[in-house]
């Protein structure tokens, strides 16, 4: 804030109570040389305003928020640029980084509370935190897989993710048009627990070309018919051969057999799952105008083990039963060693 603002505001606000102060000290005040209860010499519709005081109880109660706005304005900022006399801060505002965040908290040493109050978080349930994502004593994660099983943790994973992901892929991570569901087999960019956790900690960005100038609206059409055909829809046997031979160029992302390519996040054409809506129309959109779906990155906004939980639970999520007690069939040994 520049020096006119500030003293414009410091200027505002002292006034303001000044002001508040003056209005009771001039209602006290005996200003007709009129007694206390005697007529006022006013009267409307029969009643008559007589010369009382105020309330006792009522002026010293205003006489104690001014006093109690004095105070605050003195120990909390407030006034202008003034830092007040505790030098209390809400936040950095600076600070958009974890990292960042975590510099403030060693500087500053507790002035700023919302440091203040990670840190406290931290040192209350680091211990419970660290058990739930270390292999004990160390500083070696736990598989993934085993995490999934531990109920404890995937009931803060749970939260973590209505915090944070629950906007985009729903409360029950089922996803919507335009942001995948977590819960099924069909994955953009792979469902094994590692490629999870990549997804989340640097973030997806699908890129589906348009091909409208390129085809036209009945090149388009034909590929739509052709696409759709792979997922087994009755589609015009016409349109969806001459859509066939288009569909090399599809084939350097999608595969020649549809089937997708988790390297682009291609998604798979034959499954009849949809990303962006399985109507016709919705094929033909995404076709003729593309799709540019973002994930956004998570590793600067949460801490690594966040993540872990996160990662744990979202590939919890996608196993369809309850995943036996030491090993899960789906994940191969290699996989496991180098989570
Ligand atoms: C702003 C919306 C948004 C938020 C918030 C969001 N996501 Fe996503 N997420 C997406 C979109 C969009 C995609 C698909 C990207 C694409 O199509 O290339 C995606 C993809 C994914 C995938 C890959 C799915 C696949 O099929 O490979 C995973 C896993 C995922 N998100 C998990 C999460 C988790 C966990 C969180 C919370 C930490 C989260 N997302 C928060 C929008 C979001
Ligand atoms: C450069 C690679 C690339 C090429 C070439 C490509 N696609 Fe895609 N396609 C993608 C990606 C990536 C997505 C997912 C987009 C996203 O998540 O934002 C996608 C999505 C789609 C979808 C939406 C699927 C769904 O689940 O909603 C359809 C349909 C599709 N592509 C058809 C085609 C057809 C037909 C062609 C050829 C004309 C083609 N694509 C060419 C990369 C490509």
């Amino acid at each position: 804030m520049n020096l006119f603002w500030s003293l414009f505001i410091t200027f505002v606000t002292l006034a303001t109570l000044m002001g508040c102060a003056a209005l009771i000290l001039w209602c006290k005040k005996d200003l007709n040389g009129i007694n206390d209860g005697e007529d006022m010499g006013h009267e409307y519709d029969g009643i008559r305003e007589l010369n009382n005081p105020l309330p006792k109880w009522w002026t010293y109660m205003f006489w104690g928020t001014i006093l109690f706005a004095l105070l605050y304005l003195a120990l909390y900022p407030g006034l202008g640029n003034y830092k007040g006399l505790f030098n209390w801060k809400s936040s950095d505002q600076t600070t958009r980084q974890l990292s960042a965040s975590e510099e403030t908290l060693v500087k500053e040493d507790g002035i700023n509370q919302y440091a203040r109050e990670i840190f406290q978080a931290q040192e209350k349930y680091g211990k419970t935190y660290r058990n739930l994502i270390y292999v004990k004593g160390t500083d070696t994660f736990l598989p993934l897989f085993e995490v999934a099983q531990n109920p404890e943790a995937m009931k803060i994973a749970q939260r973590l993710f209505l915090q944070n992901c629950a906007q985009c892929h729903g409360s029950n991570a089922r996803g919507q048009a335009g942001f995948p569901n977590l819960t099924d087999k069909a994955w953009l960019y792979g469902g094994e627990p590692q490629s999870i956790k990549n997804t989340i900690e640097n973030g997806r960005q699908g890129n589906m070309p348009g091909w409208l100038s390129a085809y036209g609206q009945e090149g388009v059409k034909d590929l739509a018919a052709y696409t759709l055909s792979l997922s087994g829809r009755k589609v015009n046997q016409e349109e969806a051969a001459k859509g066939k031979t288009r569909f090399v160029v599809c084939a350097a992302c999608h595969g020649t057999d549809g089937k997708g390519n988790p390297a682009f996040g291609a998604p798979d054409l034959t499954d009849n799952v949809w990303l962006f809506g399985g109507s016709r129309k919705a094929v033909e959109d995404t076709i003729a105008y593309g799709r540019q779906a973002v994930m956004p990155a998570w590793k600067n906004i949460l801490d690594e083990g966040k993540i872990q939980l996160l990662s744990a639970y979202v590939w919890k999520k996608s196993q369809p039963l309850e995943i036996p007690a030491n090993k899960p069939s789906s994940v191969s040994a290699p996989v496991e060693a180098s989570l």
